[in-house]
């Protein structure tokens, strides 16, 4: 028989299209919002993108604060410094403009604001209980990405210590997201690469995900089509508008399907290499994918269906040939010590990931997967 399935909607409203980002003033408009709030990736902070946005919600409803984001993927201190700056600004309209770390730094601030004390208290990879915020919450992606823009989930380090806090809530969601490709075409080749294998990897894993069910597997393959065509042209291409907003649909189609089926040993991996060794998420994902593709392949029929999307050949073989097409030619000893890599797969095996994975997965699997990914052509 089969298993009972759940599928969680996301963002109330999703715009896609170059200039979208202005609709974040009719919102504004709509709900006679009196006290807006921006809070911006550093790059964009002080960016003539952000300064727009900021005219028109000065027309519509008054300055909004401008709270920058601390540099760097999140941790509690960034968090704690937005929602000092958020807290001063009482918001009832906040508008994130950044890559994954703005985003996640956003949501679980704007969070900390209607449940204060420690971060602890709403944490939990299952979703602690969080009482929801008043202010509307738009999010304008400038990576494509993490999908963060439509998914409940936000991961913060921990400073001091090797561990990540994960927050899971529905309320923490976005109700608005605003996919403006013009914001895309500044990111750096290297951003644009990392970020849009992260948002591959979540598309891939939701898809042969154990928790994947028919919505999921629908938007995972939508998402996989728009990847394997735009990323690369964003690539070549950083100005092509078109290839840009096919990206962003592509990993926000991702994250509505990991956030009901989850993800894999490609997240458990990245987790580890995060938390322990701070390599940025996206590339962990890029030197992990392939060999997690090579492990699962003879786990799931889903991966042929993958390596076809991906150009045909096997799982793997596609996902080596997109990194390569992407200039992505990186050693897991850029960032790790060999003597470290033990405690790499120590830390990988205890990921709730590991669960939705289609194979079953021992240390020495992982440990194996490590050494290759040492290699960069694996
Ligand atoms: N909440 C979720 O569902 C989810 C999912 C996956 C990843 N994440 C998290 O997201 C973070 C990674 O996010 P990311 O990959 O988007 O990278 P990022 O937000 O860390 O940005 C990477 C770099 O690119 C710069 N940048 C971003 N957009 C730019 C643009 N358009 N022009 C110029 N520079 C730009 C940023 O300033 C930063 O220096 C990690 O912390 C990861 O854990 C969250
Ligand atoms: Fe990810």
């Amino acid at each position: 028989m089969a298993m009972p399935w759940l599928f969680l909607h996301s963002a109330r409203e999703v715009a896609a299209g170059p200039g979208c980002a202005s609709r974040a003033t009719e919102h504004a408009r709509k709900r006679a919002c009196q006290r807006p709030a921006m809070v911006l990736d550093p790059w964009f902070a002080d960016s003539d993108a952000a300064k727009a946005i900021a005219g028109e919600l000065k027309e519509a409803c008054g300055a909004p604060a401008m709270i920058a984001v601390p540099a760097g993927e999140p941790d509690l201190d960034a968090v704690e410094s937005v929602r000092a700056a958020l807290a001063k600004a009482d918001p009832d309209l906040i508008v994130v403009v950044g890559g994954g770390s703005a985003m996640d730094t956003a949501k679980v601030a704007r969070m900390l604001l209607s449940n204060p004390g420690p971060a602890e208290k709403i944490s939990g990879p299952a979703g602690a209980p969080m009482v929801p915020h008043p202010s509307l919450f738009v999010a304008i992606p400038t990576t494509a990405g993490t999908g963060s823009e439509v998914s409940e989930s936000a991961v913060v380090s921990v400073p001091g210590t090797n561990y990540k806090m994960i927050f899971r809530n529905q309320d923490m969601t976005p109700h608005v997201a605003l996919l403006d490709p013009v914001l895309g075409v500044t990111a750096p080749a290297g951003v644009t690469a990392a970020s849009g294998l992260d948002a591959v990897t979540h598309a891939v894993e939701a898809f042969w995900s154990k928790f994947a069910n028919p919505v999921t597997d629908m938007l995972s393959r939508e998402a996989m089509r728009l990847l394997a065509s735009g990323l690369p042209r964003a690539y070549s291409q950083p100005d092509d508008l078109q290839a840009r907003e096919d990206c962003l649909i592509g990993s926000m189609l991702a994250a509505m399907a990991f956030n009901s089926a989850n993800l894999g040993l490609a997240h458990a991996i990245s987790g580890a290499l995060g938390a322990l060794h701070h390599v940025p998420h996206g590339v962990a994902n890029a030197l992990a994918l392939p060999h997690v593709s090579a492990f699962n392949e003879t786990a799931t029929d889903k991966a042929k269906e993958v390596g076809a999307m991906f150009g045909g050949g096997t799982a793997s073989s596609a996902m080596f040939r997109l990194r390569a097409q992407l200039g992505f030619d990186r050693s897991l000893d850029e960032w790790v010590k060999p003597d470290a890599l033990d405690a790499v797969a120590a830390g990988a095996m205890r990921s709730g990931q590991l669960r939705c994975n289609p194979r079953a997965v021992v240390v020495e699997d992982v440990r194996d997967m490590l050494e290759r990914m040492r290699t960069p052509h694996g």
